[in-house]
């Protein structure tokens, strides 16, 4: 700045202020405060790194390819976003909640809409690949009441690692997805199989990053779920199988320690059969803990 007050020609050094400068009659005073926050930032990032003009290329070329890398089918910016830990810090300051709530997570890719509701008990493998599971569980208030006709929307990977919508010729429409819903107690139970953990798409400029860095790729095993009531705020999450190696090096940073779960081995034919699984099979117990809706 000048002593009179007025803004001087752009330098190196008062690069953020000039240009920030130039925002002072934005109409909208949000995106004013969000680009004042994101060119000190960037500018700061720039000064410290020095590229060179070549890095700067490569910079560009980079998220110009992340950019064509984006349809109605793949979404490379949310990858990116996904694995430099953003949508896990967005997803956190938006769903601050008390303790004992049920914690959210990322969303993921993969979620589709209009998926078939099923019976309490039915199964969510479409293929009957993999090793049986049966997942149960009651949705609660945060005082531990039952929520009847809460709606729980599940989807997850095959025992392989992957979604149906990435197999679509290999994976029956809608495989390992449903809605179900919570009986008078709260309770909800389904069948599906264990999942396995899985690399998420590395065949674009995301996965090149991931390379470049060398880090890897692979989410732990886990089921998603959106839970949802009316008069609660709805619950984007997972559980994850707790044992599996890759706990601690989620590319997405999705891990909580409260959504680790025990997933149990059973080998008990009766049981297996009163489940209506093959014997041996797996089980796990979850609740969701949904807190009141922020307009209620
Ligand atoms: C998923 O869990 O489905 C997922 C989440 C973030 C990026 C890719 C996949
Ligand atoms: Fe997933």
């Amino acid at each position: 700045m000048h002593d009179d007050d007025t803004i001087a020609y752009f330098t190196e050094r008062n690069s953020a202020d000039v240009v920030i400068a130039r925002m002072a009659n934005a109409k909208n005073p949000r995106l004013a405060e969000v680009m004042r926050s994101m060119i000190t930032h960037l500018h700061a990032v720039v000064k410290e790194v020095e590229p060179t003009y070549e890095e700067w290329e490569q910079a560009i070329t980079f998220l110009t390819a992340t950019g064509k890398m984006c349809d109605d089918k793949s979404q490379e910016w949310i990858l990116l976003s996904d694995v430099l830990g953003v949508s896990m810090l967005v997803d956190a300051i938006n769903t601050r909640r008390p303790s004992g709530a049920t914690e959210n997570t990322v969303l993921g890719p993969f979620h589709v809409d209009d998926v078939p509701e099923r019976e309490t008990g039915a199964t969510i493998s479409d293929d009957g690949k993999g090793e049986p599971l049966v997942v149960s569980g009651r949705v609660l208030d945060i005082d531990g009441k039952p929520i009847a006709g809460a709606v729980i929307d599940t989807w997850q990977a095959s025992h392989d690692g992957f979604y149906d919508n990435q197999q679509p010729d290999v994976q029956p429409e809608h495989n390992l997805r449903g809605i179900f819903r919570t009986d008078a107690e709260g309770r909800f139970r389904y069948r599906t199989i264990k999942p396995c953990h899985y690399g998420i798409p590395d065949d674009g400029p995301v996965g090149k990053l991931l390379e470049g860095l060398n880090r890897g790729n692979v989410r732990p095993a886990h089921l998603h779920y959106i839970v949802r009531a009316p008069g609660y705020e709805t619950v984007t999450t997972h559980i994850f199988v707790k044992g599996d190696p890759y706990l601690d090096q989620d590319a997405v940073f999705g891990v909580k320690e409260s959504l680790i779960v025990d997933v149990d081995h059973h080998d008990d034919p009766a049981k297996a059969a009163a489940l209506g699984v093959a014997d041996p099979f797996w089980t796990v117990e979850t609740d969701f803990v949904l807190t009141p809706a922020k307009s209620a």
